[in-house]
């Protein structure tokens, strides 16, 4: 079969399509059918159907005779140390893992937040999640205590998994008081939190509630799985929304997993056993689904990456990781691969590894520039393929289908719609444009299996967010347009949200944290090109009358407070106080003008704007700081 051909008949009868992608789980009652329609423009899939993640991504690989099997092999050169975790070792680390949160009261339903590094502690903690339905929520180390504690908050967790710290280059990140000071903010608080300690640094537990990951296993029963509904979120994970409040999108059990084992073969062509390495983290959409979750349920080895892709030690790690392990499918984020280019423009680093048994590298977390793409196709004589996805979707939403038929590469195009997507380009008015004109991308309803039924406690947000701007549609918040032969091009959000090195931040986050600062009446965060890392944010503050103070002190305090407020992923390193913002006649800021300026591209003067000249003392304040040089 064709790609065309597998798309047509995932629109033309998804119920045949998806329950046959069913029979590829493990059902302990297997769905009466698919789709479930709850009414209103809201959708389930396999709802009646009783299954377990954990039995489908570990047992029942153990069951048939492949326990020997690496499961995870964890490379950390930020530690010196390689371990591989075969599907054995696993299942039993794991049992013991859910047992002891079954003796801690945790049950089906209960909430339980991880934050944890990248250690296969963090892939056992999800999968003991999954082994007993409690639905777990993994919060990226890279967020401060205050951004925990608001997950707290919204998801009211029975237990933390937690390690003692992270480790970046040159410095630990001590988890442990970033933890405590979360749970001292939030409202909500656990009943116990489970310390894995690492050598880097050992916390002080606190008596009562925080217990030794390993000691709190001796003498429990190992925990067997337990069924649950197709719909059964597996997990939350919050993302960045136009505000300051993250997003809890959920992942419904059956769905996920069938999409997601559907993809591994049909989009990143691995066979069962094959290596396959996706080098995010744990914290984020990429790491929940295919360093977890996909690859294990297909039967595949994970590599669990601890390390950059530079700096630990050098710009060929990512190449010896490949060569060392056999990895057949790399998936990282265009970021990376320009900072590996960065540092080694001419690939001398990848010359010293065979990397013969690599298939080819997909890409994807934000837009794949060009240059990258051809730099990374030259250097490793491979395919790349871009593909486009969301935490929303959990999978490819438009991709080259490389192991069902691979498609030409168009460069600049993620290529085209997978199976159940029936993605369609909009005008404002909700009516579909034709090719080769940019409109908001959206995707007809229903969404395809594994993606978002619903946000966390929060489904009239769910609706706002997503499915009142196009009755009937999806709203992705991309927009882009598809060409004549069905190619989809993805060039900007429609909303606040940036994309800062692949990971994706929302600026009205930031301003609500800028706005905090007791100098500041107004202010208004972008973000901007940036060479390595896609885009980067900046502030524009303007101070309350009377504040006299030197503005090198007011802006380092902005700076300090977003890194202590969100974390030192929001990368926010840039703020610049001016004397008034630019603002349509109705008071709207002009964000998009100001990107424009900095970056130094030309742009046509806003028909609504209020006053032009802000424009020009907006330019030359940007000037000061190294920006709207063009
Ligand atoms: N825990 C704690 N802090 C973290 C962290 C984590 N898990 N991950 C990142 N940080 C910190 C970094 O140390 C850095 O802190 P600093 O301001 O003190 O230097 C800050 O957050 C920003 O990190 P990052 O944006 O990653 O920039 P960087 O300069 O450290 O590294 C790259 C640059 C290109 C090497 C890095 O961005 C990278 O590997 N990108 C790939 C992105 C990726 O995989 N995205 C996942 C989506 S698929
Ligand atoms: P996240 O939910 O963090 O994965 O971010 C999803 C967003 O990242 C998308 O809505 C896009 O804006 C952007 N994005 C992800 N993949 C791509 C891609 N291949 N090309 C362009 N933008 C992308």
């Amino acid at each position: 079969m064709t790609y065309r051909d597998v798309y047509q008949s995932s629109l033309a009868d998804p119920e045949k399509f998806w329950m046959s992608a069913a029979e590829a789980i493990d059902w302990t009652t297997p769905p009466s059918r698919a789709l479930f329609d709850r009414g209103d423009n809201l959708y389930e899939w396999f709802a009646d159907g009783l299954l377990n993640g954990c039995y489908n991504a570990v047992d029942r690989h153990v069951e048939a005779g492949r326990g020997a099997q690496a499961a995870i092999i964890h490379d950390s050169p930020m530690t010196g140390t390689k371990t591989t975790v075969t599907y054995a070792d696993l299942q039993q680390r794991v049992a013991a893992l859910a047992g002891t949160l079954v003796a801690q009261g945790v049950g089906k339903g209960d909430r339980v937040i991880i934050y944890m590094p990248m250690v296969p502690e963090a892939l056992e903690a999800m999968l003991a999640c999954a082994r007993i339905g409690a639905i777990h929520s993994v919060v990226f180390g890279g967020f401060a205590a205050n951004e925990l504690a608001v997950r707290i908050d919204d998801c009211a967790p029975k237990a933390i998994l937690a390690a003692s710290c992270g480790l970046e280059p040159g410095r630990v990140v001590k988890y442990k008081p970033l933890l405590d000071g979360a749970i001292e903010l939030a409202d909500h608080k656990p009943d116990v939190c489970l310390i894995l300690q690492r050598d880097e640094e050992r916390a002080e537990l606190i008596p009562g509630r925080d217990l030794d990951w390993h000691a709190a296993q001796e003498g429990v029963t190992p925990a067997d799985c337990v069924p649950v509904e197709g719909n059964h979120p597996a997990y939350i994970l919050y993302t960045s929304g136009t505000t300051g409040a993250p997003k809890g999108v959920v992942r419904p059990t059956a769905g996920h997993l069938v999409a997601l084992n559907w993809t591994m073969k049909n989009i990143y062509n691995v066979d069962p056993g094959d290596v396959f390495w996706a080098a995010s983290d744990v914290g984020w959409v990429v790491g929940h689904s295919y360093i977890c979750y996909a690859p294990l349920v297909h039967g595949n080895t994970t590599v669990v990456f601890e390390g950059k892709p530079v700096g630990t030690p050098d710009a060929g790690t990512f190449w010896r990781v490949i060569a060392e392990h056999n990895v057949r499918s790399f998936f990282t984020a265009p970021t990376a691969i320009r900072a590996v280019k960065r540092e080694d423009p001419k690939g001398l680093e990848r010359r010293k590894f065979d990397l013969s048994g690599l298939r080819a590298l997909y890409l994807a977390g934000e837009r794949a520039d060009p240059d990258t793409i051809e730099w990374a196709q030259d250097i490793l004589g491979t395919p790349v393929y871009d593909h486009w996805w969301q935490t929303e979707t959990g999978w490819t939403i438009a991709g080259n289908p490389a192991g069902l038929e691979a498609l030409p590469v168009k460069i600049g195009s993620p290529t085209v719609a997978m199976p159940g997507y029936d993605v369609q380009i909009l005008d404002e008015a909700g009516h579909p444009m034709p090719p080769g004109e940019l409109g908001a991308i959206a995707v007809k309803l229903p969404l395809p299996p594994g993606t978002l039924p619903t946000l966390w406690n929060a489904t009239e947000r769910f609706r706002k967010s997503y499915l009142n701007a196009f009755p009937g549609y999806y709203e992705t918040g991309d927009a882009g347009m598809i060409d004549a032969d069905g190619y989809l091009y993805i060039m900007a959000r429609t909303d606040d949200v940036i994309n800062v090195a692949g990971h994706r931040l929302s600026t009205g986050a930031m301003e609500e944290v800028l706005a905090s600062h007791p100098d500041v009446a107004e202010c208004a965060v972008v973000g901007v090109s940036d060479q390595l890392k896609g885009q980067s944010p900046l502030g524009l503050v303007c101070l309350t009358t009377g504040v006299n103070r030197p503005h090198s002190e007011i802006t380092a305090e902005c700076v300090k407070l977003v890194r202590e407020k969100i974390g030192p992923v929001a990368a926010f390193k840039n703020a610049l106080v001016v004397d008034r913002l630019p603002k349509t006649r109705s008071g709207k800021i002009l964000r998009a003008t100001v990107v424009k300026i900095a970056d130094g591209v030309d742009f046509k003067m806003p028909a609504t704007i209020d006053d032009p000249v802000i424009l020009d003392e907006i330019k030359t304040a940007l000037q000061t700081i190294g920006y709207a040089q063009g």
